[in-house]
């Protein structure tokens, strides 16, 4: 649409749309850095003879307690320094405290240039990361060794000085390695050369003739590699677009092993497979590239960049899980090629910014995303009401629409906690008003929707219409908080209203202004229940290079958008989400959905995946995209249900609501040119088959709100790939068409129309219960299982070993359901055995961080299910307080269903001695126990005789 409306605003036809797409964005060889990298990449592997481009300087090494230090010089044979005896960096290697975890820093010994490296610690990490004191160093001729303990891990590097490569291993197992390929390639901010003035045209010609005739085939692609290694330095154009690159080149390549595993994922976004496919080596691709945009119509199964971008990637085996985190938000292309048939090579290719790489060291994933989480935040808690149903459209017309809407949700018998306003609210495309004429009532309208227990969201994008009657306009153009050309002046551009400026969010003053806009003084008609949605954050400028700004605009301090694009959306996010503490003084956990993000945006709420379409491939693609941002620490996201252009078939629709009702993120959203699609509109069969999709995420809600409290304290996904819970079973390492929501669920989506049967892996270890009927399956050896799928029927299995807590009563938004009892579903694994975890607090405040919640720990073991109510889970509390505050809750438990039991019990009897009404189904082995007499947050049992 963007690029639609773009063409519509210039006056352009709209059938040269289709035009649009992939060659709005670079390729590899059309970006000069990514060129320059991928020819220092050729020029090795062709050239093995050059030795290796980095030396390292034996009187500088410095043993530290925490790390070691030591400096390297380039050899400048391929092309990079043009100082005589090459550029000197300052190596740092930095254990941390963070479990694991080193942090591998370059810097260049003497800067060439006014203009610093630009650094992100401000923004992404949360303090400065501290560094750890246990370890034992060594250092001979060969190289520097250092080894140290955590938990029951050992941990270990090793800086081999010729060639110079930095190995990392757990456990004695080499885990990862840099420069293994020697790829490390600093561009250090060289001097401009003038060039040699040219010889008259005939000269010319004949000196290149002879040359042309001297050199063999080996020294002509030397020379071409050599001279790729030099391109667009100082300058490079972009069909109309030119970037003037006043610092020239400042790149960084580095390659990054990791011996013993085929399979390597994260680094979202990108519309492909969650194992991530090579790139290079057998097949000869594009790199994954991570640079924020808005791409119009995406392509599935491409590497192209998204609207986010988290350099982030994980590598796991047998045994193994670790990471590596290259904190920086410039742009990065990044090859993945197998050398050999069981390791991986990443090849990262920076454009700016600094060499800062954090590597995990697990040796699990949940240790790796703990330590991860540790340093780039953990996610924000999210209001109850959040990861319920919401209901979105571009556009609800106006008042009467939004209350038909509402209505409608009622008369259908459907919950639904959120409706959303897209752009059309406003006054014009400027944020924090309205269209008078068509929402003349909105705090009206706000609390109408209130009363029911439920919220509104409207739009708030970062480009700011031009125009001096607008007063954020104008008091941002004053205070000069727009972000700048070149020349000081403010930048402008096209976006939805027309001729923009845009908050540089980078700027202290302008988070501030911003987050002032929402106070409720100043964003007129917007009440508490109000939250919010900040789209277009890439940033999205429809007539900038590649559909955004230029990367030689100038932001606060000096800094060039070239260092800092991958973090403006995620700035944008941070500052309406202090702007919604301030509005509630800190009282009421903010609600806002970003749609770029990086590193770090988990603190700030969820994201969703951008403009998808009404395609059975699209939802297919939902799964492995969410699967990536989850593993890359941001577990609070989704796709738009049933896809954002195009009308979707009812079937479709269907399937969507009933796979996304397992994911993080749920809601509904639609293109403004697309057919109206709320859940009523199919009719009977579809309708009913949506109501019990979304019944069913609303009885899950506890179950869920569990999975996001963990998240917070341990960055563990809510989605999850089946490896996280079968971290030993191989089968499962490129899974993506199925996934677990927590570690009770593996659900498998029906991606394909008329699908009657699907075939599912359901993994050795544990055994499944169909979530439907509660009955035991037998999948075979190998851990398949055939599965019949009717329109109702999604593939959904309950881990035998889980405890699910879920409300089995159903009302119209889930705020409506806290004084309802609850249900806990236990399966039994084949000792009998089960355990699980209820979490609930008062569903809006930060009082939980004070202690005031409700946590419980379920057991059911020897025939007995025991809950107890330890008091240390949650180490962001101090102190507990006994009983919750909160009031209007209740905790109670007031049935049982015990799955897989082996014959009928004789007795269930609770704490108190009394016996328990309770019944037996023989299929299944379903013994459903009423009243257990059980309230979370005390101490109680119940105990089954056989
Ligand atoms: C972008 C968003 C989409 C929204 C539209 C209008 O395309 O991705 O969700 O509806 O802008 O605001």
């Amino acid at each position: 649409m963007l690029a639609a409306l773009l063409l519509a605003i210039l006056g352009l036809a709209v059938s040269s749309v289709m035009a649009v797409k992939q060659h709005d964005f670079k390729l590899c060889h059309q970006s000069g850095f990514c060129s320059r990298q991928r020819a220092v990449a050729e020029l090795v592997e062709k050239f093995p003879t050059l030795g290796p481009n980095y030396k390292f300087i034996e009187s500088s090494l410095k043993l530290g307690k925490a790390g070691v230090e030591f400096k390297i010089v380039e050899q400048s044979h391929i092309g990079g320094s043009v100082q005589p005896g090459g550029d000197e960096l300052l190596v740092t290697l930095d254990i941390l405290k963070a479990a694991g975890t080193v942090r591998v820093r370059a810097d260049p010994v003497v800067a060439k240039d006014q203009k610093p490296r630009y650094k992100s610690d401000e923004f992404v990490l949360t303090s400065v990361p501290e560094k750890s004191n246990l370890k034992v160093a060594s250092a001979n001729d060969k190289d520097v060794h250092y080894e140290w303990t955590h938990d029951s891990a050992k941990y270990a590097f090793v800086v081999e000085k010729s060639p110079f490569t930095i190995r990392f291993y757990v456990n004695g197992d080499e885990a990862i390695s840099m420069n293994d390929h020697d790829l490390f390639f600093y561009e250090n901010q060289i001097v401009k050369e003038e060039p040699a003035p040219a010889p008259p045209a005939d000269q010319n010609a004949a000196a290149e003739d002879k040359k042309v005739d001297e050199r063999s085939d080996d020294e002509k692609e030397f020379d071409r590699l050599k001279e790729a290694v030099r391109k667009d330095q100082w300058a490079e154009q972009f069909g109309s677009h030119h970037d003037s690159k006043p610092h020239g080149p400042t790149s960084i390549g580095l390659d990054i092993s990791f011996p013993g595993s085929k399979h390597v994922y994260g680094i979202p976004e990108h519309a492909t497979s969650f194992a991530l496919k090579p790139t290079r080596g057998e097949i000869s691709g594009e790199p994954y590239r991570l640079y924020n945009f808005d791409v119009f119509e995406y392509e599935l199964n491409s590497p192209m960049a998204l609207y986010g971008s988290i350099p982030f990637m994980l590598s796991h085996k047998k045994g193994q899980t670790v990471g590596v985190f290259w904190q920086n938000p410039s742009e990065m292309w990044i090859d993945v090629e197998h050398k050999s048939a069981d390791s991986t090579t990443s090849h990262w290719m920076v454009e700016s910014g600094s060499f800062d790489i954090f590597v995990f060291l697990g040796p699990h994933a949940a240790a790796v995303l703990d330590s991860y989480t540790s340093l780039t935040g953990r996610a924000a808690m999210p209001q109850s009401f959040a990861i319920a149903y919401h209901q979105c459209r571009w556009n609800y017309l106006d008042e009467a629409d939004v209350q038909g809407v509402d209505g409608n949700f009622e008369k259908h018998d459907i919950p639904y906690d959120v409706l959303w306003l897209d752009i059309e609210h406003t006054d014009g495309k400027r944020y924090f008003t309205w269209d008078n004429a068509k929402f003349p009532n909105p705090a009206n309208m706000q609390s109408d929707l209130a009363v029911k227990g439920r919220k509104m969201v409207t739009i708030i994008d970062p480009h700011i219409k031009k125009d001096d009657n607008y007063h954020v306009s104008s008091e941002a153009k004053s205070a000069g908080i727009f972000v700048k050309n070149k020349d000081g002046s403010d930048y402008e551009g096209w976006c939805w209203p027309g001729s923009s400026n845009w908050i540089d969010y980078t700027n202290a003053a302008a988070r501030s202004f911003w987050s002032k806009k929402f106070l409720y003084n100043q964003y007129e008609g917007s009440t508490p229940t109000l939250y919010t949605w900040n789209d277009m954050n890439e940033p999205s400028v429809f007539n900038g290079p590649e559909i955004t700004m230029p990367k030689d605009l100038v932001h606060h301090d000096n800094v060039e958008h070239r260092d800092v694009h991958n973090i403006y959306g995620m700035l944008q996010h941070r500052s309406t989400y202090e702007g919604h503490l301030l509005r509630s003084i800190d009282n009421d956990r903010p609600f806002i959905l970003s749609r770029a993000f990086f590193a770090g945006s988990q603190r700030y709420g969820a994201i969703w995946t951008g403009d998808n379409f009404a395609r059975w491939d699209h939802l297919e693609a939902s799964v492995p995209m969410l699967l990536s941002i989850g593993i890359a620490g941001q577990s609070f996201s989704g796709a738009d249900v049933g896809g954002f252009f195009g009308d979707p078939e009812p079937e479709l629709m269907v399937r969507w609501f009933q796979t996304a009702a397992f994911q993080p993120f749920y809601r509904g959203h639609a293109h403004i040119d697309t057919k109206r699609r709320e859940p009523w509109i199919y009719g009977e069969p579809f309708t009913g088959h949506i109501r019990s999709a979304i019944r069913t995420r609303y009885q899950l809600l506890p179950y869920i709100y569990t999975l996001f409290r963990e998240s917070t304290v341990s960055g563990t996904p809510v989605m999850r790939p089946l490896w996280y819970a079968f971290p030993d079973d191989e089968a499962t390492f490129a899974v993506d068409d199925e996934f677990m929501l927590g570690s009770a669920f593996l659900i498998k989506p029906v991606v394909q129309k008329d699908t009657a049967e699907t075939e599912v892996l359901l993994p050795a270890g544990s055994n499944w219960y169909d979530y439907e009927t509660l009955v035991k399956v037998d999948p075979s050896a190998s851990g398949k299982l055939n599965v019949k799928t009717p329109l109702d029927k999604l593939p959904v299995f309950l881990r035998g070993g889980s405890i699910v807590p879920r409300r089995d009563r159903i009302r119209r938004s889930s705020a409506l359901t806290i004084k309802d009892p609850y249900t806990l579903v236990i399966a039994l694994d084949e000792k009998g055995e089960a355990l699980g975890e209820f979490y609930n607090d008062d569903g809006r405040s930060f009082d939980y961080k004070k202690g005031d919640y409700v946590y419980a720990q379920l057991e059911f073991r020897d025939n007995t299910l025991r809950c107890t109510s330890p008091v240390a889970k949650y180490t962001d509390v101090s102190a507990k307080i006994s009983k919750p505050k909160f009031t209007g809750h209740d905790s109670r438990v007031e049935r049982l269903i015990i799955v897989g039991v082996h014959s009928k019990p004789k007795r269930v009897v609770s704490s108190s001695g009394a016996n328990l009404e309770f019944t037996f189904a023989r299929e299944g082995g379903v013994v459903v126990v009423k009243e257990p007499q059980g309230v979370f947050g005390k101490e109680w049992h119940v105990a089954f005789e056989f």
